[in-house]
């Protein structure tokens, strides 16, 4: 048997594979549409780049409603205030002539929920434009074949920020490395994903797990303390 702490390590065999893939054919193929649950919002703002984003605005389902995804309460705290940061931090590179000149990033924000289900489902909508437009860009017959008013949510995320918790940022690299899309994570720090062979599109901005229990475990030794008691706060 498999402790819970082993799940994410072990590597990902083939049928997990086939079921992703069987997964997205019923996406792309629509069929998963027409057993789509709850309807979902994204934040989009155009630009030359487009960055995907994944926050969780929402809390996740409640036993109750997981089976139809429907997500639980407002999440202030790690949903509102980091898309907040994200686009005044979007705003400022974009006003800064000296960082990107020329060129303007937009985004595409998703709601994650804290929830695996949501996450994939989000990261299945990025990847069916990635596909799409990469079907337009492998059409060599020479003519421009988008459309000048076409859709600008059709144009592909150039990589994803995100999602929140290593669970669900395990998961939604899975998905990502089979089409090459890189994801960094700003506060994903399972140790399990320093590990480049599996998770090789990924890249984060907070140090590991590993990192923060030896700094604390050093803090004890060299204070030679006996007991110690944390406090946890959700925020
Ligand atoms: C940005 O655009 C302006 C106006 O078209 C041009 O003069 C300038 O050289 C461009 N800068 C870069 C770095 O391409
Ligand atoms: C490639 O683009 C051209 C021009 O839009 C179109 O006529 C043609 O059918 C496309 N070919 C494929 C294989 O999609
Ligand atoms: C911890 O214990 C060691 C050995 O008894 C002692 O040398 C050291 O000064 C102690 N450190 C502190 C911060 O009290």
């Amino acid at each position: 048997m498999m402790g819970r702490g082993d799940r994410h390590r072990r590597r990902i065999p083939h049928p997990d594979r086939a079921i992703w893939m069987a997964l997205l054919a019923l996406a792309l193929g629509g069929i998963g549409a027409s057993c789509a649950l709850a309807k979902r919002r994204n934040a989009v703002l155009e630009g030359d780049i487009l960055i995907g984003a994944l926050f969780p605005v929402h809390r996740q389902p409640s036993l109750k409603t997981a089976y139809t995804r429907q997500c639980g309460e407002i999440w202030e705290q790690y949903g509102m205030h980091r898309i907040e940061v994200f686009l005044k931090t979007l705003d400022e590179i974009n006003s800064d002539p000296s960082i990107l000149p020329n060129i303007t990033l937009g985004c595409d924000i998703r709601d994650s929920c804290w929830y695996p289900p949501v996450a994939l489902e989000q990261s299945i909508d990025f990847i069916k434009n990635s596909i799409a437009s990469r079907e337009r860009s492998l059409n060599r017959s020479g003519q421009a074949s988008r459309q000048p008013g076409s859709p600008p949510i059709n144009k592909p995320i150039a990589g994803l920020i995100g999602p929140g918790s290593s669970t669900v940022t395990i998961q939604v690299q899975n998905l990502l490395s089979l089409f090459n899309i890189p994801q960094v994570g700003y506060s994903a720090t399972s140790k399990d994903l320093s590990d480049k062979s599996l998770y090789k599109y990924f890249l984060r901005v907070v140090p590991s797990d590993k990192l923060q229990a030896k700094a604390l475990v050093d803090l004890v030794m060299y204070f030679n303390w006996t007991y110690i008691s944390t406090v946890y706060t959700e925020g």
